[in-house]
């Protein structure tokens, strides 16, 4: 796996500061790419010891560095189109260009662990279809579905000039089964979906490569040990992040160069159906 097949290309990984993303800004730097982390909260990891303990350094950008790659980290709320379009702007000048871009910020939760009073617990998207709080409603579409396509577009222009990139979007199975008790994070991740294939064919024809991922049960600090869950999962165990990075390598390298407008699901075969 060490092949450095991606050094000289910049990598952006959105919701990079802990957990899944973490995951893949440090794999990518170990193939080589200079990576960029955009993050509401670049120190996210110090809510739950899951992810604190895995931390080598004081920050996911240090910790690529350690793997030898330059690595910048900008502290922004992608729910806002024109900070997004400033923060990639500044990326693209400080590292050169913009090859690989990951949108994995969002999550189900209204609130994040940081926000919360102590002792309060968050509510995972309890809204229902015929019913949500407004609040809910929106906070969960902005950072799951508009911070990936505000992302998207404060990309392409770049990846367009340059007639090259990849781009992974990240949904979830639970924007492939309905279940009412998802809502509206089923709704953000489904249409995510429908956004990737799309755009593979609004920049294919400037050979960039645009596809998704779906993981189902993995474990992250976020969503805490779900390894009961494990015998209603055909492989019998829950996932780890390094199942969705294997997954990841494989659609940001020339593995996946005649790869586009597709979603992966990375759950065990529980979505045997799809
Ligand atoms: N862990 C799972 O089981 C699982 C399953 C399916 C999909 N996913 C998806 O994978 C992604 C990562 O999940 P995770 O478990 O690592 O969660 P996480 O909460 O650990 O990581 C998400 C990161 O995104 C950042 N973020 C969220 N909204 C943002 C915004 N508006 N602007 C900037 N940063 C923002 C958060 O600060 C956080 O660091 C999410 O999109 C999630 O929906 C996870």
């Amino acid at each position: 796996m060490n092949e450095k097949t991606l050094t000289g290309k910049v990598a952006l990984v959105t919701g990079g500061a802990r957990g899944l993303g973490r995951g893949y800004a440090l794999r990518l730097a170990r193939l080589g790419a200079d990576i960029a982390i955009i993050d509401r909260n670049l120190k996210g990891f110090e809510v739950y010891d899951f992810e604190r303990k895995q931390m080598t350094a004081p920050t996911v950008m240090d910790e690529c560095k350690q793997l030898g790659v330059t690595s910048i980290g900008l502290e922004v709320d992608l729910a806002d189109r024109e900070t997004t379009e400033q923060a990639v702007d500044q990326i693209v000048k400080e590292l050169g260009s913009l090859d690989i871009v990951i949108c994995n910020a969002g999550g189900g939760t209204v609130q994040f662990a940081d926000e919360l009073k102590p002792g309060a617990k968050d509510v995972n998207t309890p809204g229902r279809p015929s019913d949500c709080p407004q609040d809910m409603l929106m906070r969960v579409l902005n950072n799951n579905l508009m911070s990936c396509i505000y992302t998207c577009m404060a990309a392409a222009p770049y990846m367009k000039k340059q007639k090259q990139g990849k781009i992974v979007t990240v949904a979830s199975t639970g924007g492939l089964v309905a279940r009412g008790g998802y809502f509206p994070y089923g709704v953000a991740k489904a249409a995510i979906i429908y956004y990737t294939r799309t755009l593979a064919q609004d920049l294919g024809p400037y050979n960039i490569n645009v596809n998704c991922i779906a993981p189902g049960i993995i474990r992250t600090g976020r969503l805490g040990d779900r390894s009961a869950l494990a015998d209603r999962i055909p492989l019998r165990r829950e996932g780890t992040i390094d199942d969705c990075v294997k997954v990841v390598e494989f659609l940001v390298t020339d593995l996946s160069d005649y790869v586009t407008g597709k979603t992966i699901t990375i759950d065990g075969g529980s979505c045997n159906q799809r």
